[in-house]
């Protein structure tokens, strides 16, 4: 881990806490904080070692305050344009599709790409001061990476976009009456809380963590599937027989 990282990582206990850390720029994603999430996340999938990842952002006042409006200046053309949304919607897709649980731990700014990172996870946890928001029409472009589906998916089309049609900002506790967020905590605490949550679910076998999220828009008769596949697991059996047992005692 070095000053330079753009993404840093630590990991304990099956937990793996990825840090954008640029915080001169109140964690601005540029293209490569992008490519460093998209890696290491990537690397996490792989690791067996790592069960559950939380995304956060460097300092006390940023999660991600967007993508980084310096780049949007060197896109010479549509093609270029089209190109650059279609790269950072692939990575969101990716961070949404994997096996394993992805918080958001939202300690500040969650703006414009920043949101859309932060909807891109599996849940979101906030600061009490954390402030949200898709300003993107202020700036004459719009939510290019993926993010307009996913709100409007999680907290409803007008909901969604009340926010993306003014790019007026929210506090958390809107955020949290609207869906946009699980749960808003005192700043101080906010990581204490993450970790506790996802200590919780990295003691869940990884494969029905994995087969829960494989289930969710894929219907009934997968779902149906892949409780056949995991009941008659070693893993399900063995759990299933320590709680019968117990209780007989
Ligand atoms: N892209 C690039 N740089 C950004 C950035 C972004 N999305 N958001 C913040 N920064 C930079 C600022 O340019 C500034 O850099 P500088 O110190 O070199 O001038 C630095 O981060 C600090 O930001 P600043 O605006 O001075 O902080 P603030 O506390 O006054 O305001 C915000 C905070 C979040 C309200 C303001 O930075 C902002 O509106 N950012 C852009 C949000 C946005 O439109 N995001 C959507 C992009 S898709």
């Amino acid at each position: 881990m070095t000053r330079e990282d753009a993404v840093q990582a630590e990991q304990s206990n099956g937990i793996l806490v990825l840090t954008v850390s640029r915080p001169q720029a109140l964690n601005a994603l540029n293209r490569r904080i992008l490519a460093e999430l998209r890696s290491r996340l990537l690397q996490a999938e792989r690791d067996d070692a790592v069960r559950v990842t939380v995304i956060t952002g460097e300092g006390g006042k940023a999660f991600a305050a967007g993508a980084d409006i310096g780049e949007f200046m060197d896109l010479a053309d549509e093609q270029a344009g089209r190109e650059y949304a279609r790269h950072g919607q692939e990575i969101f897709a990716m961070i949404a599709s994997l096996t394993k649980p992805v918080i958001a731990a939202i300690n500040g700014y969650a703006l414009g790409g920043g949101l859309e990172l932060a909807l891109a996870c599996d849940i979101r946890c906030a600061s009490e001061r954390a402030t949200f928001g898709f300003p993107e029409a202020t700036l004459g472009i719009l939510p290019g990476f993926g993010g307009i589906e996913r709100a409007a998916r999680l907290i409803g089309r007008s909901a969604s976009l009340q926010l993306m049609l003014t790019g007026m900002p929210i506090d958390a506790a809107e955020a949290l009456r609207l869906g946009l967020v699980d749960r808003v905590v005192a700043h101080d605490g906010l990581m204490r809380e993450v970790l506790a949550l996802a200590a919780r679910m990295a003691e869940q076998p990884p494969a029905a963590l994995a087969a829960i999220k494989e289930c969710l828009g894929r219907g009934m008769e997968a779902e149906a599937a892949l409780f056949g596949r995991l009941v008659v697991s070693d893993e399900a059996r063995s759990r299933c027989r320590a709680f019968l047992e117990k209780r007989r005692r």
